[in-house]
């Protein structure tokens, strides 16, 4: 395991202290999570906890049922307690970027209907500015190209996410751009601007979302609030 797993896994581990029996919780995507839903899944075998998991996407999904812990689609429950998710980057003032692993959209759904949102990152996500990680977009493969031109007159710099020469699908099976900005100076502002972009279902922007950050330092786990 490498160093920086072994602080996700740290991250991942301290997350699942704040599940109580009962709760349903959100289950985020990516590298982290996957670390707290195996310790979550060892807290349901090993002390008979009762949850139910809002996964966010059809990995985790899986990875939760394999572990048996039970899942409801986000419109099957009447309310979310907490969601735990892993995020890209994250700036002082605690807004975010994520879809690094292409899920933003199902977390951003999930995020806005739980009543706490809680984000597990190693140090290295931690940042004084966005930007520095391409910002995600999912997109509506339908006039994707012409979205693509509109974006780089708009200075956004896209690329769409490709893999073996491929577009990268989501679990909704649309595109992925990202925006290679390198600074965004004005979250608020672009956000805005892409909420208003047909054509793109979300971007991944997570502004004044998260209550709880737990930040894997060399140090241990460092808890802070938003
Ligand atoms: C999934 O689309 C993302 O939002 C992830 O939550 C985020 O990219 C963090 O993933 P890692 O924990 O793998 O870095």
């Amino acid at each position: 395991m490498t160093h920086q797993d072994e602080l996700k896994k740290l991250v991942g581990e301290e997350a699942v202290k704040f599940i109580k029996d009962g709760m349903v919780v959100g289950l985020g995507t990516g590298s982290t999570v996957r670390f707290m839903v195996d310790a979550l899944g060892k807290r349901v075998k090993d002390e008979g906890l009762s949850i139910v998991g809002v996964p966010t996407s059809e990995r985790t999904k899986k990875q939760a049922n394999d572990l048996g812990i039970e899942t409801k689609g986000v419109d099957e429950v009447d309310h979310i307690d907490l969601t735990i998710d892993g995020a890209d980057q994250i700036d002082p003032n605690f807004q975010g970027i994520k879809g690094g692993g292409g899920a933003h959209l199902w977390e951003k759904i999930v995020a806005i209907n739980s009543e706490k949102n809680m984000w597990i990152v190693d140090e290295s996500k931690m940042a004084d500015q966005l930007g520095s990680f391409p910002l995600p977009l999912e997109v509506i493969p339908y006039g994707s190209k012409q979205l693509f031109k509109r974006l780089e007159i708009g200075g956004y710099h896209p690329k769409f996410r490709m893999k073996n020469n491929h577009y990268v699908m989501t679990d909704s099976n649309n595109y992925i751009i990202d925006l290679h900005m390198s600074k965004i100076n004005n979250s608020q502002k672009v956000a805005a601007s892409l909420d208003h972009m047909t054509g793109v279902v979300e971007h991944g922007l997570f502004l004044d979302i998260v209550n709880t950050v737990i930040v894997g330092r060399e140090t241990g786990p460092e808890i802070l609030h938003a």
